[in-house]
């Protein structure tokens, strides 16, 4: 495992790596239902993955807002290198928001309506709120490979490529999942701003996602009913016991204990696996595909 000093919890962080350029093939040869060729799981992911560069950008904004504070250099690196992981997962999903748009889907609408939410965010709450948005979803997002790919059987029905670019983009998140978190101490934000940012971000994301999914779903030419019906057979896949999202459940408590810090969760098993199979082929499909089969 790699090393990195700055914090107590340096037996357990992972370096943080930019790696720039990766090609996932992401083109006009993808199923449109590339998971499953289940409609509903697909655009809901689809669905997610659209808000993405948007989020990226704003999680950019509200930790340069409080940067300043950050004396220590170790940290300042590391937010430097958050900040350019964050800008290439932006470059990929702009990437595959092109060939979403050109399958119908409303994208140019979710990002315009996104971009005024951020700016408004951005206007009406306190740095310190807007870094404690950022936090709470740097955790969420660090929990996706423990949800996606602890088990191989999660994803083993989604298209290769796309599953290639959510493991890359998974390891990511959790190479630097404690640095918002660590400017967020050094800015001595409280826990009752830590604690409402977590509300209010988990509510919001879930609610846009499905909003999202609906959306996206009716743009392909689904009835209302039909529409019902998938909501009422996809939902549990998502969020049921046995859904996508369970395993967080955990981890997303977790977040409220006072004396919570992200690298209190060790990165998944299987991470290195992931480095290995990168750094022999420079494949980021190749190492994704391994980092899935390694599952459980
Ligand atoms: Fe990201
Ligand atoms: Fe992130």
């Amino acid at each position: 495992m790699n090393m990195a000093v700055n914090s107590n919890y340096t037996d357990v962080k992972n370096d943080i790596v930019v790696r720039e350029k990766l090609d996932f093939q992401l083109d006009h040869s993808l199923p449109k239902y590339w998971f499953g060729d289940d409609p509903f799981l697909t655009r809901f992911f689809d669905g997610v993955c659209a808000t993405f560069p948007e989020g990226e950008r704003y999680f950019i904004s509200s930790v340069r807002q409080l940067r300043d504070q950050v004396t220590d250099p170790k940290l300042l690196q590391e937010v430097k290198d958050f900040m350019r992981q964050e800008g290439q997962h932006g470059l990929v999903h702009t990437e595959f928001n092109q060939i979403l748009q050109e399958q119908g889907m409303p994208i140019a609408e979710l990002l315009a309506y996104q971009k005024k939410i951020f700016a408004w965010q951005l206007k009406n709450f306190s740095p310190e709120y807007n870094l404690a948005i950022t936090a709470a979803c740097e955790h969420i997002t660090a929990l996706m490979a423990e949800c996606f790919f602890a088990k191989t059987e999660t994803m083993a029905d989604a298209d290769y490529r796309i599953r290639a670019m959510l493991a890359w983009h998974s390891i990511e998140e959790m190479e630097h999942k404690a640095v918002a978190f660590d400017v967020m101490k050094v800015a001595k934000i409280s826990y009752a701003v830590r604690a409402s940012a977590m509300l209010y971000l988990t509510s919001h994301f879930t609610l846009e996602s499905l909003r999202h999914t609906h959306d996206f779903l009716k743009a392909d030419g689904f009835t209302l009913r039909e529409r019902i019906n998938f909501a009422r057979k996809g939902l549990p896949k998502v969020f049921g016991p046995k859904g996508f999202l369970f395993p967080m459940a955990k981890s997303w408590l977790d977040y409220f204990r006072p004396s919570f810090h992200p690298w209190q969760h060790p990165a998944i098993a299987q991470y290195q696996v992931w480095l290995d199979t990168f750094a022999q082929t420079g494949d980021p499909i190749a190492a994704g595909e391994a980092f899935h089969q390694s599952g459980k």
